[in-house]
């Protein structure tokens, strides 16, 4: 790093983001000392939203990318392209921050094809390079570059997992929902739905998290939670909000939908 870092500079003004333990040093440690960060958890639980807060709260600019399968290394570097008859090399989001000093977010990671893992190898050890074939470039990474990678170990195929030579090159931080005490603040300062009404909510999503296993693939997010209590706050009558923003998200099976909606009166009466 150029100087020292000053966590708390752009705090103020970042996204906000309610920690749930100590990942907000330990992202920063990362972060000092140049080594690259996985968040492993469910969707929706917080983990984009932490590294748009890091990312303020250290002053870096930040490049995510939503990984598919069929993102590739091109994808990541950059290619040649046909600009006005003439053949110009453009950047890749990986390359821009590589160059900047950035934060790079490869969110859902292990989505992408495999040719994307072998990039990040040189750019994960203590070389912190990228080579760039294509043009015969490598470079060096720019002080206050990280490299920050996601997945969510609970839905992937045997297939799309990440090996252990990649996942072993990684500081990594598990992400769970938020406890009720937390996720009670941060739906109402999501929504602008009360507390006391944000509650009932919020114990009707640990309820259906319970299922998860049996009945659910996953429990609901988070984000699903936001999406209720927004939709109560505007004015839609409690159950209506809670059928398309916590249930019908959840499952396409009648009868596990039958089963929910006997938890939604359980907790609402
Ligand atoms: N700890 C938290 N602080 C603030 N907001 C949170 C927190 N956890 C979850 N959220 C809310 O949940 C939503 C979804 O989180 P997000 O970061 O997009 O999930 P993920 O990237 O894990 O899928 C956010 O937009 C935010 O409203
Ligand atoms: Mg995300």
């Amino acid at each position: 790093m150029d100087g020292p870092l000053q966590p708390e500079k752009g705090a103020a003004d970042a996204p906000f983001y309610l920690p749930q333990g100590d990942e907000i040093p330990v992202f920063t440690a990362a972060h000092e000392n140049d080594l690259p960060v996985l968040l492993k958890g469910p969707t929706g639980c917080g983990k984009t939203r932490f590294v748009t807060h890091m990312a303020a709260r250290l002053d870096r600019p930040l490049h995510t990318v939503a990984c598919h399968d069929d993102l590739s290394a091109a994808d990541l570097i950059g290619r040649y392209l046909l600009k006005g008859g003439e053949t110009v090399w453009v950047d890749g989001p990986l390359t821009r921050a590589v160059r900047e000093g950035a934060i790079c977010y490869l969110d859902e990671v292990v989505e992408a094809r495999k040719d994307v893992t072998v990039v990040l190898h040189p750019l994960t050890d203590d070389r912190r390079i990228l080579p760039i074939d294509r043009t015969g470039e490598e470079i060096e990474a720019a002080p206050g570059f990280m490299l920050v990678a996601s997945y969510n170990p609970g839905y992937q195929n045997i297939l799309k997992t990440l090996k252990p030579s990649t996942r072993q090159r990684f500081i990594s931080l598990e992400f769970t929902f938020p406890k009720p005490e937390h996720e009670i603040p941060v739906v109402a300062r999501e929504s602008g739905l009360s507390e006391e009404r944000v509650k009932p909510l919020v114990r009707l999503a640990n309820k259906l998290r319970d299922l998860k296993g049996q009945d659910l693939e996953e429990g609901v997010s988070t984000r699903l939670v936001v999406y209720a209590a927004t939709l109560i706050r505007q004015g839609m009558p409690v159950e209506r909000a809670i059928r398309v923003a916590m249930i019908e998200p959840l499952t396409d099976d009648a009868d596990v939908k039958r089963g929910l909606l006997d938890l939604v009166t359980a907790v609402f009466g």
